[in-house]
């Protein structure tokens, strides 16, 4: 079984990607290795930020590792909060106060066109790989649904009716930005793995 770190400390996303990635792989946590320090995470583009998260674990454990990074980004508001999704409204992670603040930044804005991109950064055999997935949609105007977490309440995937936060789990796993990536991550290491073991 292959172990491979994943520089994150969202228990929920650690399920998700073990979930998808299948049971020959061991996703080894950043407490496991003795990493307990919040990770650097400032440079300006989402693709920036994965690997900076990456590398940081590879230079610290010398690990296969790899790390995520997402964005919503808005056309109306020239892209934003993009890069700065998570601390859009303040300087934690407050889910509720963002999306406030993007419905009030919306206001009056009849281009509602957003998408969300992951970029996932993998170091393996010490060679740096980059996924990315996308998911086009819009911004409602008010938020509907209990389900995920962030913006998902006032994002609705192109073609659906629905926010992400009122589709069951499975549902936007299988159309979301992050589940697109995970899936080419996914099959790159089966097919890294098959080559390999020739
Ligand atoms: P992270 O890079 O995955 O931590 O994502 C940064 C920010 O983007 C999070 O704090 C959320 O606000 C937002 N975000 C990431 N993924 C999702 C998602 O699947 N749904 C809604 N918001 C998300």
């Amino acid at each position: 079984m292959r172990k491979i770190v994943f520089a994150t400390n969202n228990a929920h996303k650690m399920e998700e990607v073990a979930a998808m990635l299948g049971n020959e792989y061991r996703l080894v946590t950043l407490r496991e290795c003795g990493i307990t320090e919040e990770i650097p995470e400032n440079e300006p583009t989402i693709e920036g930020n994965a690997l900076q998260k990456a590398r940081y674990v590879h230079e610290r454990t010398g690990a296969d590792c790899f790390a995520d990074d997402t964005g919503l980004e808005v056309d109306a508001l020239g892209g934003a909060p993009g890069v700065h999704s998570a601390r859009y409204a303040t300087d934690g992670h407050d889910f509720e106060a963002n999306m406030r603040l993007l419905l009030r930044n919306m206001e009056g804005k009849s281009d509602r066109r957003a998408r969300f991109r992951t970029v996932i950064a993998l170091i393996l055999d010490g060679e740096e790989y980059v996924f990315e997935g996308v998911v086009e949609g819009r911004i409602t105007e008010q938020p509907a649904g209990d389900h995920g977490f962030g913006y998902d309440p006032v994002f609705v995937p192109e073609g659906e009716t629905e926010t992400f936060a009122e589709m069951a789990p499975e549902r936007k796993n299988a159309i979301s930005h992050r589940g697109r990536a995970v899936r080419r991550f996914a099959d790159f290491m089966r097919l890294y793995d098959a080559r390999t073991e020739e």
